[in-house]
């Protein structure tokens, strides 16, 4: 089997074997506990230099966190997830399920701060901005900033984010704060179109 660790080889990272993620609760109550992500995902589907600086990262020549940018369908969340399979039980959340649970009963907040807190691996999959009002930025400022804040001061926690806003906006929108946390450590811009479009076309 290949080295999982290894990033620097191309071989599809184990499919029946790979691993599921722990992920939160959503509003509606369905508790998925853990989340396969349907998708089959390879190393050699990652656009090379990405995947040379997540091989880097896990042997520890590159820092944490790690953000992945770019636009919709690029594979932002399909080389977080390969990121993920290399190591030990990743925690995957969604900033939109994230932002709703502010709205959630508090033993279901606690239950997702805990998990944010101690998770070795954290995937924060899909930062935006949102355009609906000054009030939703503010939350979703708060929230980002709550879960780097959290992170950062806990050993062995490892972060990867991904976000369809460039880099100066979200600086733009939550502050330096943020800016500062997110981008401390490595980070890797996605281009092209997006290809849930392009194999629909094959
Ligand atoms: N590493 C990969 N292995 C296999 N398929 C991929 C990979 N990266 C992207 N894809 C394909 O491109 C589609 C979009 O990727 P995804 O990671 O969901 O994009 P994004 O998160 O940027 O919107 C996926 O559904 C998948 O079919
Ligand atoms: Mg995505």
């Amino acid at each position: 089997m290949a080295d999982r660790m290894d990033f620097t080889r191309t071989e599809a990272v184990a499919g029946p074997k790979r691993p599921g993620y722990r992920t939160f609760p959503n509003l509606n109550g369905d508790y998925s506990g853990r989340i396969e992500l349907g998708k089959p995902r390879s190393r050699d589907e990652i656009a090379p230099p990405l995947r040379t600086l997540i091989g880097e990262i896990l042997a520890g020549w590159k820092r944490l966190p790690l953000v992945i940018l770019g636009p919709t369908g690029t594979g932002k969340t399909c080389a977080a997830l390969a990121f993920a399979d290399a190591v030990q039980n990743p925690f995957f959340l969604s900033f939109a399920d994230l932002i709703r649970l502010n709205f959630a009963p508090w033993d279901q907040q606690a239950g997702m701060w805990r998990e944010v807190e101690r998770s070795e691996l954290l995937i924060l999959d899909d930062v935006t901005v949102g355009l609906d009002s000054e009030n939703s930025l503010k939350l979703r400022g708060e929230t980002l900033w709550r879960v780097l804040d959290v992170r950062e001061r806990r050993a062995n926690s490892q972060t990867v984010v991904t976000t369809n806003c460039r880099r100066e906006k979200l600086a733009d929108s939550f502050g330096p704060a943020c800016d500062s946390r997110l981008f401390c450590g490595s980070h890797f811009e996605l281009f092209g179109s997006d290809r849930r479009f392009e194999q629909q076309a094959r």
